[in-house]
């Protein structure tokens, strides 16, 4: 009998914890298997107990219905997918959109009830069919005139979900990622409505500088910069979260994205520090291969022989070595924004993205696979 009700109460205890826990949602894109080499990404290659939620993207929209985007995206699904034999736990989602699909497409399906009508119920039978437990919509550069109808979008594919939504399985789950820039946010955007229909929404927080700039500066500071060009109030993860909890997000649906990727400057002259003049982008990663933009292991490996300096009030690293700059996330800087998230109590994190962290753990020389996620992982954790 005392057994048994010390048993209860652990039980209770355990149920309590896991209702706290927090989530860490992680991005896997479908390109990354074209990489050359070690950067060839499978999604077999994800640990399933690393996050709690494994995101695919991306997925298009065709005739105003849900549709592939690779030739092989149904291999890939199934691939994904399967790591829920391994940790039941574990939730896929399915993401339309990004940065190449546009904003065209999204505002023609979304201001039309028609168009919409047909998008939504096509989406329910794709998700089952391919066994995703949800979606995610990343309409990542919604004008003016598509804010309400982003809204009425979300709002008619929640209630659809609801509809849908079996006896005996867990309704789908609905979020969405968007812009940290505030111009951008406040544009097309309405977060507090979209926000009450979303399952959690996805703080882009690390894009808030790059060679777009001619100047050097972090892509992804937690804090604002103390001078220079870095010292706009606006450009950091700590303005962004506030802003967004202010707009009347509830903490517990936002998640903050931590970036695992940098971005990188080519230095126009002898000064190397933040502000400094840039001539344009970095050159491009060896597996990679996009200018301004280097993965995580690609950084780790252009740490040998660089300088590397942290940036006291940003709380991140950058890295320089000869012409090349470049402004990145390591597993103190992570941690530190996860110190920072769970203080205001938010979600949890998502990760952009699992195929440029480290998968292999041949490149950190820490004989560990995805340091940077794991680091985020374990500090969420922590006690
Ligand atoms: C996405 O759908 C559009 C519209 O049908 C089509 O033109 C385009 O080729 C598709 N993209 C891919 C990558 O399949």
């Amino acid at each position: 009998m005392g057994r048994r009700v010390a048993h209860t109460g652990f039980g209770v205890l355990l149920l309590l914890q896991s209702c706290a826990a927090y989530r860490l949602v992680c991005y896997y894109t479908s390109w990354s298997q074209y990489r050359e080499g070690a950067g060839s990404c499978f999604p077999d290659a994800i640990d399933p107990f690393l996050c709690t939620h494994v995101i695919y993207s991306f997925a298009n929209i065709s005739h105003d219905e849900i549709d592939t985007w690779e030739w092989n995206d149904v291999t890939l699904y199934d691939t994904l997918n399967a790591l829920k034999t391994r940790n039941p736990a574990l939730k896929t989602l399915l993401s339309v959109g990004g940065w190449n699909f546009g904003s065209q497409r999204f505002s023609r399906m979304a201001s039309n009830a028609q168009s919409r009508r047909t998008f939504i119920k096509s989406v329910p039978l794709f998700l089952r069919t391919y066994g995703f437990d949800g979606l995610d919509l990343a309409w990542l550069d919604a004008g003016r005139n598509d804010k309400q109808h982003l809204t009425t979008l979300v709002k008619e594919m929640k209630a659809e979900f609801a509809k849908e939504a079996p006896q005996q399985a867990e309704r789908l789950l609905l979020s969405a990622a968007v812009p940290a820039g505030k111009v951008a946010l406040d544009r097309g955007y309405d977060v507090r409505q979209l926000a009450r229909h979303l399952d959690f929404i996805s703080l882009m927080t690390y894009d808030f500088h790059g060679a777009w700039r001619r100047s050097t500066g972090h892509p992804s500071p937690l804090f604002r910069g103390q001078g220079g060009a870095s010292a706009d109030r606006f450009s950091n993860a700590d303005y962004a979260v506030g802003y967004v909890l202010r707009l009347g997000v509830p903490a517990q649906k936002l998640l903050m994205g931590i970036p695992t990727f940098g971005r990188s400057f080519t230095l126009a002259s002898s000064e190397m520090g933040v502000g400094a003049p840039s001539s344009g982008p970095g050159i491009p990663g060896q597996f990679t291969k996009e200018t301004g933009i280097l993965a995580y292991y690609e950084i780790c490996a252009f740490l040998g022989g660089a300088s590397v300096h942290r940036l006291p009030d940003q709380q991140v690293p950058y890295a320089t070595k000869g012409n090349q700059w470049v402004g990145y996330d390591d597993q103190d800087s992570v941690k530190t924004k996860v110190q920072y998230l769970r203080n205001r109590q938010l979600a949890g994190a998502m990760v952009w993205a699992l195929d440029l962290d480290d998968f292999q753990g041949t490149f950190c020389g820490q004989n560990q696979h995805f340091p940077l996620t794991n680091a985020i992982k374990d500090a969420l954790a922590a006690a």
